[in-house]
């Protein structure tokens, strides 16, 4: 048996969404639990972990270029690389072919299983043996119900509700690195949102890759935000991602009415053209999302809309781009995550529609939609000034600790100087808006001299 106190320095790297953000929380708890140290610095590590994200070929090029990196440290002493999550579970056999320098691949419903994993891998390296695992099981129960992350400290917490997608949306690859959807027992995460607001933190974030669509008995998802953002010390809840397709009123109105529920819905269109929406199999029409849109806005004109788009998905013409541009400045959202059609394997789209769209429209047509989501963005930062508005503190300014960082309701970025006001991270304070950027907000605090 590898004795783990020599060897047991982990260093774990994470690529992509919250989710993955928040898996990794989990690792470090369970190998925590299993008696493995953890280290920032990965010169100093026995094992190096990669969790990792398969939703754009962006993702998967920059795990390729680490793991090219990590060849040069095991060459030179015992080491234990490991792949975990999304790209884990898409590529498998695949990925180990290619990248000799991998001991374990490990899938998101198999990360109970890497502490023996890499115990054993750690073994055999010792042993001179040529061993390597892949834990790459989908499970349609696994939701690590009495597992609790390991979160850094600090003013937001994300918990998650749900794990897996059900929807086979033909561009996306989650169903199959993530498999079936599956709900939390609603009263392990209240405990968990308890002991949060006890320890401190302030803000929590309820994930799940398709959110809304949590379900566990009679709790459906309008119900579970309701309780947590009941429970007492949680300042603000916000939620991500949903689909359009599951807001039923009650959802709507918890929204729109609770005053610790943020007046924020990430609302994913990827597409404003209804050939190409069906062929995505959203489910919904362009028609359809304008209602709810509006739905949204008549119970309160206060909540800010974000959302995600596709640009060149299979056979997407000019003109049905140009769908999407409009309803991009009709809806005039607060702001918008672009992106260029990728081909993942696997997907529906992979195996029934040709990736036709010439590389440099996607790009033409990416850059026309920043520009116009800067344009709108700006537009919505410019109807706060002259308003005092809410600012939960988050810390220091990336570029001055000499300022103040905060996000306001509807999530948009705040700076403003430290001042003589009593201000603390976790804070709500109330923030005077005098001047704007596409990205943020600047202001004085009021209560300062
Ligand atoms: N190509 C480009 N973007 C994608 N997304 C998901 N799959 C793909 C893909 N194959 C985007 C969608 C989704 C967001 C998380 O990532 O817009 O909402
Ligand atoms: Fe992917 Fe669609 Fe599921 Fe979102 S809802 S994770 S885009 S399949």
């Amino acid at each position: 048996m590898t004795d783990l106190s020599t060897r047991n320095r982990v260093h774990i790297e994470t690529f992509g969404c919250q989710m993955n953000v928040y898996d990794t929380e989990l690792v470090r708890a369970l190998l925590g639990k299993a008696g493995f140290t953890f280290t920032e610095d990965r010169e100093q590590a026995d094992v190096i972990l990669m969790n990792t994200c398969a939703i754009r070929e962006h993702a998967h090029d920059r795990v390729y270029g680490h793991l090219a990196e990590l060849k040069a440290i095991k060459r030179a002493r015992p080491l234990v690389v490991g792949v975990l999550g999304c790209m884990a579970q898409n590529l498998k056999k695949d990925l180990m072919d290619a990248e000799p320098v991998v001991d374990l691949l490990v899938g998101p419903d198999a990360y109970r299983r890497l502490p023996d994993l890499i115990v054993e891998a750690a073994a055999a390296q010792d042993a001179g043996l040529a061993q390597r695992s892949m834990a790459v099981d989908l499970s349609e129960y696994e939701t690590y119900e009495d597992i609790l992350p390991e979160r850094t400290h600090g003013v937001n917490a994300w918990v998650a509700v749900m794990r897996g997608c059900d929807n086979f949306c033909t561009f996306c690859v989650v169903p199959y690195t993530r498999g079936r959807e599956r709900s939390r027992d609603p009263h392990g995460v209240l405990d968990e949102v308890k002991a949060l607001a006890a320890q401190g933190h302030r803000q929590v974030t309820l994930l799940g890759q398709n959110v809304n669509s949590y379900r566990h008995e009679q709790w459906d998802f309008a119900r579970l935000l309701t309780a947590v953002a009941d429970i007492p010390g949680v300042a603000r809840v916000r939620f991500t991602s949903p689909h359009p397709k599951d807001f039923p009123p009650a959802l709507l109105d918890a929204v729109a009415t609770h005053p610790r529920v943020c007046k924020h819905i990430h609302l994913p269109l990827q597409s404003g053209n209804d050939r190409i929406l069906d062929l995505m199999d959203r489910t919904y029409s362009r028609k359809d999302y304008l209602l709810l849109v509006d739905e949204i806005r008549r119970r309160n004109p206060a909540i800010a809309l974000s959302t995600d788009i596709i640009c060149g998905f299979c056979g997407e013409s000019e003109t049905e781009f140009q769908d999407t541009y409009r309803m991009i400045e009709e809806v005039g959202y607060h702001s918008a995550f672009i992106f260029k059609y990728s081909e993942r394997k696997q997907t529906i789209a992979a195996r029934k529609y040709p990736d036709d769209v010439p590389e440099p429209a996607k790009v033409d047509r990416v850059n026309r939609l920043i520009e116009l989501q800067r344009s709108i963005s700006l537009r919505r930062n410019r109807e706060m000034l002259g308003c005092t508005t809410d600012v939960l503190v988050e810390g220091d300014a990336k570029k001055s600790a000499g300022q103040w960082m905060g996000k306001t309701d509807a999530n948009v970025t705040v700076i403003w100087e430290k001042g003589d006001s009593p201000t603390q991270p976790g804070d709500v304070v109330p923030i005077a808006i005098t001047r704007v950027s596409v990205t943020a907000l600047f202001g004085h605090d009021v209560r300062s001299s």
